[in-house]
């Protein structure tokens, strides 16, 4: 399978577009680490949010390969130049998507609303003041806002909604936008989440965490909520709780 992967040619750039980096490799190789997993899951509905060159979106749909010939690909990007680049790369591997220039999801959400079975997105991570955030050129795909979190606050909800009940999403993060915190959030939601790949490079480190509905966490949740704690206490336990599952539980996922 890395064969294949190193096989994919970026048949088209543009200025405006952000080409492969270290983020799109970390994520992609989190998928390859996965590949059996992904398999097994047989998912219909992928979708990428933030699609750029389609270095991702493609990568997917060739380790899925004709083992998933049931697989529908969707792909979104703010940037008109970044799904045209990506249609002319999943067209020059022979593969179909759905692609759609829009804000994170707009558009197609009610559609697929709880029908999704795999998300991928490599956000914007990066911490810039906040009038940097909201454009649709090349910025757009660093321009994090504070703590880089001012689209990734925003995708999140989105994807919670668009997920299928076996809905898995792979996502990319920064440290300095507090992973552990982001897991929590999503744990109030109801997911279970692990990290996939870390990586460090000179300038960053990187975390590829994947995230999937866990009916045990909505129990503990609600058990928690009807023990009458509150408060400092309540707050510490059920933070070490969910640090002892995020760092050490071991998971099927
Ligand atoms: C870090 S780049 C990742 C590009 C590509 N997925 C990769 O990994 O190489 C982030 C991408 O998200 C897009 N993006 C930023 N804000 C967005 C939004 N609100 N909705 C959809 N796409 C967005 C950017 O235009 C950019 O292409």
């Amino acid at each position: 399978m890395p064969s294949k992967i190193a096989q994919i040619r970026l048949v088209s750039s543009h200025p405006q577009v952000y080409p492969p980096c270290d983020d799109s490799y970390a994520l992609v190789d989190a998928l390859l680490a996965d590949r059996t997993k992904l398999l097994e899951h047989h998912p219909t509905i992928c979708m990428e949010v933030g699609c750029g060159s389609g270095y991702v979106i493609t990568s997917l749909a060739l380790i899925l390969g004709s083992e998933s010939q049931n697989a529908y690909y969707f792909a979104t990007d703010v940037n008109p130049d970044a799904t045209k680049v990506t249609r002319e790369t999943l067209e020059a591997h022979g593969v179909n998507a759905e692609l759609l220039t829009t804000n994170i999801a707009s558009g197609i959400e009610k559609r697929l609303s709880g029908m999704v079975d795999l998300m991928v997105i490599n956000p914007p991570y990066v911490p810039t003041p906040e009038e940097e955030v909201g454009n649709s050129g090349i910025s757009a795909a660093w321009a994090g806002g504070e703590n880089g979190r001012s689209v990734i606050d925003k995708i999140l909800p989105v994807a919670d909604n668009l997920l299928s009940e076996k809905g898995w999403l792979y996502m990319l993060f920064l440290a300095e936008n507090d992973p552990l915190q982001i897991c929590l959030q999503m744990n109030k939601r109801g997911f279970g989440s692990k990290i996939v790949v870390q990586r460090s490079t000179e300038e960053e480190t990187l975390h590829v965490i994947k995230f999937w509905r866990d009916p045990d966490i909505q129990i503990e949740e609600n058990e928690g909520g009807s023990s009458g704690k509150t408060g400092p206490h309540r707050g510490w336990e059920f933070l070490m709780s969910q640090i002892s599952r995020l760092s050490f539980r071991e998971t099927r996922q």
